[in-house]
């Protein structure tokens, strides 16, 4: 479904819904009835941001009390915020889980006060106390990056060897389970087949295997320091990394740092660099050659479906889902939105982030 027709489904739903309840005998209603609360995990990385500040606006906009925590990456924090709004009697909880293993807690404390719980970008494990997950398609992320390195480097015509370095998520983080599968489903025949070669050996044998490579918080300086690390070890011959997989943009950035302190090159050895996100400096970087893709995940889509969910849930009806199988928790399949995510290059990035308003030109040295 392209961006704009999942926009206007998004918002016709919304606006179906709202003139429902306006045309139930109730009278105009500008104020719209319903408490949210937005428990997001920290405001050091860029998207966060984005999210929590447009969904709060679409929904003071549309009348409702939305009340937006962020948690500083700290679980203990995100938990005592998410108890605050029970107590303060939201009708709705949306959650950005920093650990998507430590909330069942909590939310079973928001089950009895009759809260729905919607997990937001992050699934939420070992509860059935979370009623919709609202997400990118997560496995499709790491495959549009597996994708773009097998492409880029010609390996389905048998090119190679060439030297990869491969990255991992956070591994609190459900998602960058799915991040690494997609790509590494693409990747790994090549690593077996010798095409490509991981001089490191941080090579996981499977995808069960992601969090060996992981990077706890997705912290950009941690990744620079395991490249430094790598680079150290075993390129000191002279070797060249030719491609390093990234799950995002965060981690790019400390990447692409470490490979300019190395003395890599943009346009002559830089390495294939991908990412995820759109954030800002890693936009920047595409365009001077510093990372070869990212790919965008327009939160502003995701907070609208969000925000569709939140209507029709507090109109007593069920929110549009399109993906009832992936997302098992543990202990129920947590019915599901999934978006498309899209690939941009330094050629899209005009069309793409800026034609569309995700990021304004001078943002990026436009
Ligand atoms: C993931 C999220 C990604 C990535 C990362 C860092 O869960 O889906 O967009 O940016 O967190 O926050």
């Amino acid at each position: 479904m392209s961006l704009k027709k999942l926009i206007a489904v998004a918002t016709a739903a919304a606006l179906a819904v709202s003139l429902a309840a306006c045309s139930t005998g109730g009278g105009a209603t500008t104020e719209s009835e319903g408490s949210v609360g937005i428990s997001m995990p920290t405001r050091s990385l860029e998207r966060w941001i984005n999210d929590g500040e447009g969904l709060k606006a679409l929904l003071e906009d549309a009348g409702y009390q939305a009340d937006l925590q962020y948690a500083d990456d700290k679980s203990d924090m995100q938990i005592s915020q998410i108890q605050n709004q029970i107590a303060s009697g939201v009708d709705i909880l949306v959650v950005a889980a920093i650990d998507g293993e430590l909330l069942a807690p909590v939310l079973e404390d928001a089950a009895e006060q009759g809260i729905t719980v919607i997990a937001y970008d992050r699934l939420i494990n070992g509860t059935e106390n979370v009623d919709y997950y609202a997400t990118f398609d997560n496995y499709k992320v790491g495959q549009l990056q597996g994708q773009f390195i097998e492409e880029q480097l010609g390996l389905a015509d048998g090119a190679g060897p060439f030297n990869l370095e491969p990255f991992a998520g956070s591994p609190d983080d459900n998602n960058a389970r799915f991040f690494f599968a997609g790509a590494w489903d693409v990747l790994l025949p090549y690593v077996e087949s010798g095409q490509l070669v991981v001089p490191s050996g941080k090579s996981p044998a499977s995808n069960d295997d992601w969090a060996s490579i992981g990077i706890l918080g997705w912290k950009s300086d941690s990744a620079q320091a395991e490249l430094d690390n790598r680079i150290a070890s075993f390129y000191a011959g002279g070797e060249k990394i030719d491609v390093v997989l990234s799950p995002n943009d965060s981690l790019a950035q400390g990447i692409a740092a470490s490979l300019s302190s190395a003395g890599y090159t943009p346009g002559v050895d830089w390495p294939i660099l991908t990412g995820q996100d759109g954030d800002k400096a890693s936009v920047v970087n595409i365009l001077d050659g510093k990372q070869s893709m990212t790919v965008w995940k327009d939160t502003r889509v995701l907070g609208e479906v969000v925000f569709g969910f939140i209507e029709a849930i507090l109109a007593g009806e069920e929110p549009e889902i399109n993906d009832t199988e992936t997302y098992n928790n543990g202990v129920k399949v947590v019915p599901s939105f999934l978006i498309t995510p899209e690939v941009v290059v330094k050629d899209s990035v005009q069309e793409k982030l800026i034609d569309s308003g995700f990021l304004k030109a001078s943002d990026v040295g436009l």
